[in-house]
């Protein structure tokens, strides 16, 4: 569900703050009743908008999972690197994705594309806790003690602090770490801190969603359950 002064600024009918003035003044219908509230909420897959008169076609609300390979980086421009936007098929191209948050160019794993710009932003806001869980390889051998420094809160070398995280030690050389923010190299510094240099990183679920079943490279779309499980997550 989506509130009608979204859904009507998503359409690019007006900004949010002239969409209010016009809804007052009765210029919107959903289902052939006119609305003035912009907070009243809608199901774009099936209820009927019309603005002055005319049906609104809503942009549909689009979330890829991407099982990013190294070399990629994440944003959609890049001078130098390939960049992740040359993965996604062709049918997604024309609409307007932004990956949510970065991987490193080198790290691979779980990246969401999305066309929802709030959505983005809630799930990288460190307010919102959304929990991030990384595959590590490394030097050296994760131990209690690397545990107990992550769960009080790493300080980084040049005065970064970071929230408690969670570091799960899986055998030499191999762990598997939580965060629930996405500070620059947050994990290869966190790790470098305690004396663990990491050589290959995965992400491996972001909030409710897994990348298991996804092949290296691939890309596939959410379904409303899953972008429902999202939108929770972020709160
Ligand atoms: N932490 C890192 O160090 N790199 C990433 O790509 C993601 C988290």
């Amino acid at each position: 569900m989506l509130r009608l002064d979204k859904f009507m600024a998503d359409a690019g009918l007006a900004s949010r703050r002239e969409l209010k003035a016009l809804l007052k003044a009765g210029a919107a219908q959903i289902n052939g009743k006119t609305v003035t509230d912009g907070a009243v909420k809608l199901d774009p897959e099936r209820d009927q908008v019309s603005f002055r008169g005319c049906p609104v076609a809503g942009r549909r609300r689009l979330v890829l999972m991407l099982h990013k390979p190294a070399g990629y980086v994440s944003s959609t421009e890049d001078p130098r690197d390939p960049t992740v936007m040359e993965l996604i098929p062709e049918a997604y191209r024309r609409q307007e994705l932004v990956p949510v948050g970065r991987l490193d160019k080198e790290t691979e794993g779980l990246l969401l594309l999305t066309n929802d710009g709030d959505l983005a932003h809630r799930l990288i806001s460190p307010r919102h806790e959304v929990e991030k869980r990384y595959y590590a390889r490394h030097a050296g051998t994760a131990g209690e003690a690397d545990v107990e420094a992550f769960a009080a809160g790493l300080s980084l070398r040049d005065g970064t602090v970071c929230k408690p995280a969670l570091l799960r030690p899986l055998g030499p050389g191999e762990s598997e770490i939580t965060v629930t923010e996405g500070k620059y190299h947050q994990v290869r510094r966190m790790m470098a801190a305690r004396g663990l240099p990491v050589s290959y990183l995965r992400r491996d679920m972001e909030g409710p969603l897994s990348l298991s079943g996804l092949e290296k490279g691939a890309v596939r779309e959410l379904s409303p359950e899953e972008i429902g499980s999202l939108d929770a997550a972020g709160g």
